[in-house]
């Protein structure tokens, strides 16, 4: 197996990351069953857009999924989809934001938002699960490979 590039610092780094950008995803998702005044959902917002930029970037700072593709080249197209799938999910957490800007008072504001809001966290979560199981397959398949 390859010797990790990550040292103790960063692995402390990027767990904090990770639970923080769970706690505001978390915070997020139960206020799409409250309806909170636009103030608080958009700091709610811009605190998951913060998050969420922070862990895309020790990502891609640190080839997380490079790591893994030079165990197992043969996921290099996916780690690269994957990582490309970073902007469009930063666009989407940006459109929020936006949606949540708009001067809009109409009654169906909420109700188109929620869904928009939800298809977002679905895609994030699966996202994030796709790059785990790779990781996790490259390091198995390494495994594999050694006995
Ligand atoms: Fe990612």
């Amino acid at each position: 197996m390859l010797e990790s590039r990550k040292d103790q610092d960063y692995i402390e780094l990027m767990q904090h990351v990770d639970e923080s950008f769970r706690t505001h995803l978390k915070s997020f998702c139960e206020a799409l069953v409250c309806q909170p005044e636009r103030g608080e959902l958009l700091s709610l917002l811009g605190n998951l857009s913060t998050q969420l930029h922070l862990h895309f970037e020790l990502e891609e700072r640190d080839g997380y999924l490079g790591e893994a593709v030079e165990i197992a080249p043969r996921f290099s197209v996916e780690a690269d989809r994957l990582l490309q799938q970073h902007a469009v999910l930063s666009e989407e957490v940006t459109a929020l934001m936006d949606r949540v800007r708009v001067d809009d008072e109409s009654e169906s504001w909420w109700s188109e938002f929620v869904p928009q809001a939800e298809m977002f966290v679905r895609k994030l979560i699966e996202h994030e699960k796709l790059e785990n199981k790779l990781v996790q397959d490259a390091y198995e398949e390494d495994i594999g490979d050694k006995d």
